[in-house]
């Protein structure tokens, strides 16, 4: 099962990199299925099949994986990027995301806000019917003062658990050097309004919920890749 997911992930990816064209500033992704559209960036300069090609990464993880592979790199520019491709915790039918898990939200968001398109690449098991049916909202906030936001953030919506996220006993620290917050709402009735609420709390550098960002989703499965737009 777990293998056919990587088979799932990089059909997703390869079908998102079909858009990449020469010349273009790429946004490059974070997470186990955006790694599949890097390494294929990557082969098609080594091929010379893409040409004057600039990433954006979003992690210190996917800035690593570029070099490895020999994408150029730049810093996310005022022009922002041509296109982004990166993937999702939960894709609802309207194309709103849940993004984060891998820790990346914040860089993920500027670069994806700043691209002129973002495309979300993904398996079959990120399809939901609503947002939070699986997932929780991470939730990127500063160190300082943590404890007050994350008692902040859990009066936002009823029943709203909000859970310091923690690895080997320590809190998560993120490249931006903040903490991470899981936020658990049964059902996101109001994404838009929720992301609203969530960043009125003070400390709250951003959140998972990416509304309004995804433009093209490609979601693979047993039946071939899928494509939505809104
Ligand atoms: C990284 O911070 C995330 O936004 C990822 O894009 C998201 O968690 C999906 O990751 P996978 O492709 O590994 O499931």
């Amino acid at each position: 099962m777990s293998e056919n997911l990587e088979h799932f992930k990089n059909l997703a990816a390869l079908e998102a990199v079909k858009l990449v064209k020469s010349g273009m500033t790429v946004g490059l992704g974070t997470g186990s299925t955006a790694k599949y559209a890097i390494l294929e960036i990557g082969r098609l300069i080594a091929d010379r099949k893409l040409m004057d090609i600039k990433g954006v990464p979003t992690s210190v993880a996917s800035e690593k994986l570029a070099l490895e592979v020999g994408i150029p790199l730049m810093e996310l520019s005022a022009a922002g990027v041509d296109i982004a491709i990166d993937g999702a915790d939960e894709i609802d039918p309207n194309l709103e995301l849940i993004k984060g898990m891998g820790g990346a939200l914040v860089r993920e968001k500027l670069v994806e806000f700043n691209a002129k398109k973002f495309v979300v690449v993904a398996d079959h098991t990120k399809l939901v019917p609503y947002l939070g049916y699986k997932s929780a909202v991470p939730v990127e906030i500063m160190r300082w003062g943590y404890r007050a936001t994350i008692n902040q953030l859990a009066s936002v919506a009823h029943q709203l658990e909000a859970r310091l996220w923690m690895k080997d006993g320590e809190p998560v620290v993120t490249d931006n050097g903040n903490y991470l917050v899981s936020c658990t709402v049964r059902e996101i009735l109001n994404p838009r309004e929720l992301d609203a609420k969530l960043r009125h709390v003070p400390g709250v550098v951003g959140t998972g919920l990416f509304v309004g960002y995804a433009n093209i989703a490609f979601v693979a499965g047993e039946n071939g890749v899928e494509r939505f737009s809104r």
